[in-house]
């Protein structure tokens, strides 16, 4: 079994190598080969994806991602910003179920910014489509505006579209996932102002007769973010397009704690799998040793589950971290009065002996 491991910028390198030593720390052999990627690799090669980082990905069964960008690629042309890595992994990978799990651990529902009551044995599942929609859409860019509100002038677009066969395989993923939880799928949309998002929701309603013993309800997105913080736990798997997903799950993850608390896999229709943190680089914090390595940490426990078909190693990680937890032990993010204040680093060896 391999995993290419691409750590990336920022906190990247910190949070992988934590994921990296627990993973070392499990009976199951890998062979694990590294490569540069976003920023790193824009610095070493010239590019934020350079072909041997992608052949490597490529070859994988599994890859294992920190996060990638930096303030200080902001001014390059876009073709060479870091964030085109994970966009050009998504895509050659054709990795377009995006898995996130909001789960509230027993320990830390003091530290979600929500009422105890509102959090405590959370556990929904946001189902994010990862390679179509605005962030892919063609055509895109800059230019004069030919007519509008203020024609002559300079304008930009982008272009918000999904195909059926794309709605329909995700759709698919949603109710397949929820026959083997709460029986119960949310599929977000805009569809009372976008053509898009109304084509959605039709072919979400028309896959969903092969699967009557999944509850269907359809919501608007901005009434999903509101009832997102007014009663979580009424959801159970929320289905949705790329780019509401992305503000949906990182809205969740509050739920949870943190964004360092929240994992991720995606896939594609072969499992092969990129696991990576729900969150970004945080520049903010890279170098200090203080980000939270459990995100990353859970991300390989989904990679073992997903695409290395070890569930019961899985299912180790899964019980370290809630040990861990359960002793006290917190990076700043998580930290709350009564509880022990630790580094990326130390979180990572706790769980590394929590696994013993
Ligand atoms: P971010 O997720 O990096 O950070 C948002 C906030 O959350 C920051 O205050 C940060 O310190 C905190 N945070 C994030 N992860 C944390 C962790 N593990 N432990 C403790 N605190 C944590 O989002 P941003 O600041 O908007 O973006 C920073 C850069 O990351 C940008 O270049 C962005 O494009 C990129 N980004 C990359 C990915 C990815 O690689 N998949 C995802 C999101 C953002
Ligand atoms: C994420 C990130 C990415 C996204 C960016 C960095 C391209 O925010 O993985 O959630 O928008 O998908
Ligand atoms: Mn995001």
């Amino acid at each position: 079994m391999k995993i290419a491991v691409l750590p990336g910028d920022g906190i990247g390198p910190e949070i992988v190598s934590e994921a990296v030593k627990v993973l070392g720390a499990l009976d199951v052999k890998f062979e694990m080969e590294a490569a540069p990627v976003g920023g790193a690799a824009y610095e070493a090669a010239g590019h934020p994806l350079p072909e041997a980082t992608l052949k490597l990905a490529q070859g994988a069964d599994a890859i294992l991602f920190g996060a990638v960008g930096d303030w200080k690629y902001d001014t390059l042309e876009r073709a060479l910003r870091p964030e085109q890595a994970i966009l050009g992994l998504r895509k050659a990978l054709g990795l377009f179920a995006n898995f996130r799990p909001a789960i509230c651990y027993e320990q830390l529902v003091g530290a979600s910014s929500l009422k105890p009551e509102l959090v405590a044995g959370l556990d929904i599942l946001i189902i994010r489509e990862l390679t179509g929609d605005i962030y892919f859409g063609q055509p895109r860019g800059r230019r004069t505006a030919a007519d509008g509100h203020f024609p002559g002038a300079e304008e930009a677009f982008d272009t918000m579209r999904y195909a059926r066969p794309e709605i329909e395989r995700i759709a698919r993923v949603a109710f397949e996932a929820a026959r083997k939880r709460g029986k119960k799928v949310t599929s977000v949309d805009k569809a009372n102002v976008l053509e898009t998002f109304q084509f959605w929701k039709d072919v979400v309603t028309e896959v969903h007769k092969d699967y009557p013993d999944v509850e269907l309800q359809h919501m608007y997105v901005d009434n999903a973010a509101m009832q997102l913080v007014k009663a979580p736990k009424a959801f159970d798997v929320i289905v949705t397009g790329n780019m509401f997903g992305d503000i949906l799950s990182d809205e969740a993850s509050m739920l949870t704690g943190s964004i360092g608390m929240l994992p991720s896999a995606s896939l594609n229709d072969r499992k092969q799998g990129l696991y990576e943190p729900s969150h970004g680089s945080a520049p903010d914090i890279a170098g200090k040793g203080v980000a939270n390595p459990l995100a990353t940490i859970l991300s390989a426990a989904m990679m073992l589950r997903f695409s290395l078909n070890q569930p019961e190693a899985a299912g180790r990680i899964e019980a370290a971290v809630q040990k861990v937890l359960a002793q006290g032990l917190r990076t700043p993010d998580i930290w709350s009065e009564g509880t022990t204040r630790v580094g990326t680093a130390q979180m990572g060896d706790a769980v590394v002996n929590a696994l013993r």
